[in-house]
């Protein structure tokens, strides 16, 4: 079996992507599925962790002893990440959280109106989780890990992203029409703000989930 390294550790993931809505039968979304978010809690479990499972809009089956807390938007996921954070040994945030939600709710469906071909529709910036929970942590040795899409360049704009954030470490995806969003496998690289990189080859989403925590039992010491 798995070694317990993780024992006596409590890790918070978060996974899915957030939905905002913009009236009552409409939202912004996005095509993340929740696989890695949820290899991450599977094999943190297995690893001996207390696991909190954030976890948006996922229709995967939940795996067995972890508490999973189901969120819809970025807000309630923000709300849900920072009070499980509040005892965490390590956050991971796996979830695709969306940019931007409608500036405003329509509680009624919104209509096309003739003779206007712009939609009705104003965006507003959702916060930076990832960044908040690096910024604010009051125990300075919980570990924050975050997620990075990048299309290109994905070494240059990671590190980027990774100082921006101010997290420990950074998965990099390199992702396009046909990687790793809805699959079962994914390639990766992981930066640790230490300069380390780590190269995930391509390979089951719980190989990489393993290898993250690697790095993270190695920052704990
Ligand atoms: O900036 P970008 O969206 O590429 O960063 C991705 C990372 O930041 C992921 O770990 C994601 O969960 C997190 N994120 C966040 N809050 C946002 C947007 C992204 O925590 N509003």
């Amino acid at each position: 079996g798995a070694p317990a390294d993780l024992a006596g550790r409590h890790v918070v993931i978060s996974a899915g992507g957030t939905r905002e809505p913009l009236d009552p039968v409409r939202f912004l979304g996005n095509r993340s599925s929740g696989r890695q978010g949820y290899a991450l809690a599977r094999t943190a479990a297995a690893r001996g962790a207390r696991v909190t499972l954030v976890a948006a809009n996922s229709e995967l089956p939940e795996p067995a002893g972890v508490d999973v807390l189901r969120v819809g938007t970025a807000t309630q996921l923000r709300d849900a990440v920072r009070d499980a954070a509040t005892d965490a040994d390590a956050v991971v945030m796996a979830a695709a959280v969306a940019d931007f939600r409608p500036a405003e709710y329509a509680s009624g469906k919104i209509k096309k109106r003739e003779g206007e071909e712009q939609a009705p529709i104003t965006l507003r910036k959702n916060p930076d989780i990832l960044a908040e929970i690096s910024e604010n942590r009051d125990n300075s040795r919980q570990i924050v890990v975050g997620f990075a899409a990048e299309t290109d360049d994905a070494l240059v704009n990671g590190r980027a992203k990774l100082a921006r954030k101010g997290c420990d470490l950074l998965v990099v995806n390199e992702v396009g029409e046909h990687k790793t969003f809805g699959s079962d496998e994914s390639e990766a690289v992981i930066l640790d703000s230490d300069g380390t990189v780590t190269p995930v080859p391509f390979g089951p989403k719980e190989a990489l989930a393993d290898t993250l925590w690697d790095l993270v039992i190695r920052r704990f010491s």
